[in-house]
C-alpha cells in the first residue's frame, strides 16, 4: 500500500527572544492511504505544531514531511484542516456559498453553476439538505463543523487534518458527528489524522492511535487498534486500550477520566529544560 504521508526526524524549536522552545523532538511516522488515525496527548505537546508542519503552515527545524512522495515546502489544497473553532466559515456566505467560494477559489470546479452543484453534492454527504442558504449565526456548533467538514472535503484533499473539531461541542453532538465522520470517511476514503484530547474519542476514531509525551512532544506509542468498526466503548477491547492510554499518558482516572486537562502552569514551563538558550 502507498504511503499518503511519511514523516522523518521531525523536529521543531520555536524561538522566543533569546531561548528556544522545543515543541516537537524526533517526530517519525509512515502513515498509509486511507487510514484514519488520531493522535492524543496534553495540553502543549505538539499536536497543533505537527499538524501545521504536515499543512505546511511551519517549516520543520529539523527532518521532513512528505506527502506521496513530494517534501512538504508550504500549504497546499492536498492537505486540508478543520479546527476546533466553531468560527471558522465566512459569517458573510451561505452554508452552500462557503462551499462553493472553496471550490472557486481553488478551481476545483469552475464556474458558479458547477461549483454550486458540487457544494450541494458536499452538503447532502455531510447531511445538511435543506440548510443550504442557512448562514453561520443560523446554524447550531454542530452543523457549522459539519459544513467546515464538508468545505474541507469538496476540494478534494489527499489528506484531511482535524484539530479537536469536536472539542467545542457537547457529548451527544460530538457522538453524533463522530458517527457520521466515519460514515464520510468509509465513502471518501480520505487519510485522517484527528487531534483529540478525548481517550474515548481516540480509541473509538482512530485505526492507529498515536499517544504523545508532555513537551517536547515525541510519539511515546503507537497503538494499533484491534477493535473492528462501528467501535463503541461496550466492545470487549476497549477496557484493555483505554487502561493502556491512560497508563502511557500518566492520567489518573476519576470523574474527569478520559478527558486530558490543560496543565495548570502557564510560565513554568519556561524554566524546564526542554528550553534551552539560543
Ligand atoms: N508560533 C509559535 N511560537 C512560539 N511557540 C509556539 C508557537 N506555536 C506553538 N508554540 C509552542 O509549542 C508548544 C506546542 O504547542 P501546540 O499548540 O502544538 O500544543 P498542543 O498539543 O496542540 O496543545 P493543546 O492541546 O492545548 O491544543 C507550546 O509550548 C506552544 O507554546
Ligand atoms: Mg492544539
Amino acid at each position: 500500500m502507498e504511503h499518503a504521508l511519511i514523516i522523518s526526524k521531525l523536529t521543531k524549536r520555536f524561538s522566543i527572544q533569546e531561548r528556544s522552545l522545543i515543541a516537537l523532538q524526533d517526530i517519525d511516522l509512515s502513515v498509509v492511504e486511507g487510514e484514519f488515525i488520531t493522535i492524543i496527548g496534553p495540553s502543549g505537546c505538539g499536536k497543533s505544531t505537527l499538524l501545521r508542519c504536515i499543512a505546511g503552515f511551519e517549516p520543520p527545524t529539523t527532518g521532513f514531511v512528505q506527502v506521496e512522495g513530494q517534501e512538504v515546502d508550504s500549504p497546499g489544497i492536498d492537505r486540508m484542516m478543520v479546527f476546533q473553532g466553531l468560527d471558522q466559515l465566512f459569517p458573510w456566505l451561505s452554508a452552500l456559498e462557503n462551499i462553493a467560494f472553496a471550490l472557486r477559489v481553488t478551481r476545483t470546479a469552475r464556474g458558479a453553476a458547477k461549483s454550486r452543484a458540487l457544494a450541494r453534492d458536499y452538503i447532502n454527504l455531510v447531511g445538511l439538505r435543506g440548510y443550504e442558504d442557512f448562514y453561520p449565526h443560523q446554524l447550531s456548533g454542530g452543523m457549522k463543523q459539519r459544513v467546515a467538514i464538508a468545505r474541507a472535503l469538496s476540494v478534494q484533499p489527499k489528506i484531511l487534518l482535524m484539530d479537536e473539531p469536536f472539542g467545542s461541542l457537547d457529548a451527544f453532538t460530538r457522538k453524533a458527528l463522530q458517527e457520521e465522520l466515519t460514515s464520510i470517511w468509509q465513502k471518501t476514503r480520505v487519510t485522517v489524522l484527528f487531534v483529540t484530547h478525548n481517550i474515548e474519542e481516540a480509541i473509538v476514531q482512530g485505526d492507529r492511535i498515536i499517544a504523545m509525551s508532555p513537551q517536547p512532544g515525541r510519539i511515546l506509542s503507537v497503538i494499533d487498534n484491534p477493535i473492528l468498526r462501528p467501535r463503541t466503548p461496550d466492545s470487549p477491547e476497549f477496557p484493555e486500550i483505554w487502561e493502556a492510554l491512560h497508563r502511557l499518558l500518566g492520567i489518573q482516572k476519576g470523574p474527569a477520566a478520559g478527558v486530558l486537562r490543560p496543565p495548570q502552569r502557564a510560565f513554568e514551563e519556561i524554566e524546564t529544560p526542554h528550553l534551552v538558550a539560543t
